[in-house]
């Protein structure tokens, strides 16, 4: 391991901060199409960090004009910087949850909902406190509710696998199994194919994500639908009345069924229609939106690790499942291969990689080289894919390493993993701006690794990097061959 550098030390040489915003209008609409066309996310920071010899650069950051009314920001490319975004003394975050726009509030009730809020609003300790005694309270519901949902998605990836076209796409699965697990974990139980919604809950999720995060998407289409794409879905914003009815049935199915939450968001002192707009926001933005994408991430890492991987995970598997005599929470904990396998996936290719705040004061910010001064009220952007894939502080960082975070050593980067808007040795609370569902989705991957490896002694698969993850097709699955 590398340096251990964090913000706290200042003694290095003040820099002006280099990069270009360019001309009005130009320079964004150039660095967009930079970004999404010509040169692709990764290649578009590398190349200005090789250009100004700086982690720590100005540039334009998508969607631009007309959509954003500002979109100079101050990018922060290593693990050093970083973290400044999780100081909330000194960095602001209103509304930058989308970055430099935010969708209409329309989408969302007329309210801005607690991921839009910063830590000075007295909304967000409200809200925070009210999802963390939320997810706190329904912690015996996790592994029962979870297992059951994943059966289901694995009985179909089968029956699709047996079928005529014999492929399975996980993505297809995974969102229905995340969509039915938020909404019995928020709706008492309720299966919401006995609801409004029947099957079609996470198509209206999706289509409601869709025309709000639109703006900082692409479709992959071939070069010569490239500007006409990005006229189309980058020019001016997409009016919330395109999700209306969509929303309405989500509406419809969350405030008949959630009714003890609601109770609970009451009590806490919340308003009943905000509540409801805020539980729909978390359980479709935040969760469902976070991990329709965490498990073909995590499979896309484990499928591309060979079978001898496999077996080391399924012999870990199968033996604790043995010792415990079925599948427990103290069990998950003892599976140091699975935990570190987790963790790795979250950190080479994070699911959120992009976050945002605002300077609420002057701040000096430091990279491994060199010292920075930020103006208050400037835009900080964080791209976590470089902060936690830098090897001045993982070695082999472009390398998935599954037994990474195995033992003391590999506990102690656990501090650089912070997938969750925080380090992962932190917790999310009112006072900051981590993500309350961190430990859920933690055991949710860890037992879904659980759930696959004691069914399956290995798979193959395809898969195709989109612009929010991997969409991944299973073409095969080997049954274990080997029991508990
Ligand atoms: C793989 C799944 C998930 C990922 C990758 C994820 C990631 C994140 C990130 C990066 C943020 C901070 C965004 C920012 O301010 O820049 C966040 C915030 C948040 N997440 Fe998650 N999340 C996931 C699942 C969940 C789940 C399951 C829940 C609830 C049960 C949840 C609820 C929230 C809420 C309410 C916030 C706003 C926190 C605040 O305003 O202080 N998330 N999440």
């Amino acid at each position: 391991m590398a340096s251990t550098t964090t913000n706290k030390i200042i003694n290095k040489p003040l820099r002006a901060i280099p990069g270009t915003y360019g001309l009005p209008f130009f320079g964004p609409i150039k660095d967009r199409h930079d970004y999404f066309y010509h040169q692709g996310r990764d290649k578009f920071f590398l190349s200005k960090i090789q250009k100004y010899n700086s982690t720590v650069i100005r540039t334009n950051m998508p969607p631009g004009p007309f959509i954003s009314s500002d979109p100079r920001v101050i990018a922060l490319l290593d693990a050093v910087s970083f973290p400044i975004l999780f100081d909330n003394s000194k960095v602001e975050k209103r509304n930058v949850l989308d970055g430099t726009f935010m969708p209409s509030t329309s989408f969302t009730g007329g309210y801005r909902v607690c991921a839009y809020l910063d830590t000075h609003e007295p909304a967000h300790a409200a809200l925070k406190s009210f999802y963390i005694s939320t997810i706190a309270s329904r912690k015996q519901l996790f592994l029962p509710l979870f297992r059951n949902v994943v059966a289901e998605c694995f009985t179909e990836i089968e029956n699709k696998l047996s079928a005529k076209t014999a492929t399975a796409n996980l993505n297809d699965a995974v969102s229905s199994a995340s969509f039915n697990f938020m909404f019995r974990l928020f709706c008492n139980n309720k299966d919401p194919a006995e609801t409004n919604l029947g099957s079609e809950g996470p198509k209206l999720f999706d289509t409601w994500l869709l025309f709000q995060l639109a703006p900082l998407a692409t479709l992959g289409l071939p070069k010569i639908f490239n500007y006409i794409e990005d006229f189309l879905i980058r020019t001016v914003p997409f009016p919330a009345f395109l999700a209306k009815s969509s929303y309405k049935k989500l509406y419809e199915a969350f405030s008949a069924n959630a009714g003890k939450l609601i109770e609970e968001a009451e009590k806490a002192g919340i308003e009943r229609s905000e509540a409801i707009h805020n539980i729909i926001f978390t359980a479709g933005f935040n969760a469902y939106g976070g991990l329709k994408n965490q498990f073909p991430t995590l499979m896309k890492w484990v499928g591309l690790g060979d079978e001898k991987l496999h077996k080391e995970i399924a012999a870990e598997v199968r033996s604790v499942v043995k010792e415990e005599g079925g599948i427990t929470i103290n069990g998950v904990e003892r599976m140091s291969l699975v935990k570190s396998i987790v963790y790795e996936a979250m950190r080479i290719e994070p699911v959120v990689p992009y976050q945002y705040a605002k300077a609420r004061e002057d701040i000096i910010v430091n990279s491994h080289d060199d010292s920075f001064q930020i103006k208050k009220g400037e835009m900080l952007f964080g791209y976590q894919p470089f902060a936690t894939k830098d090897s001045r502080i993982f070695e082999k960082a472009e390398e998935f390493v599954a037994r990474r975070f195995v033992g003391e050593e590999g506990e102690r980067l656990l501090k650089y993993v912070v997938w969750s808007n925080g380090p992962e040795t932190e917790q999310p609370g009112p006072e900051n701006k981590q993500c309350p569902g961190k430990n859920l989705v933690i055991l949710l991957c860890r037992v879904f690794l659980v759930e696959f490896f004691l069914r399956y002694d290995t798979f193959e698969f395809t898969y195709k990097d989109i612009v929010l993850g991997p969409n991944v097709t299973i073409t095969s699955l080997t049954k274990a061959s080997s029991t508990f």
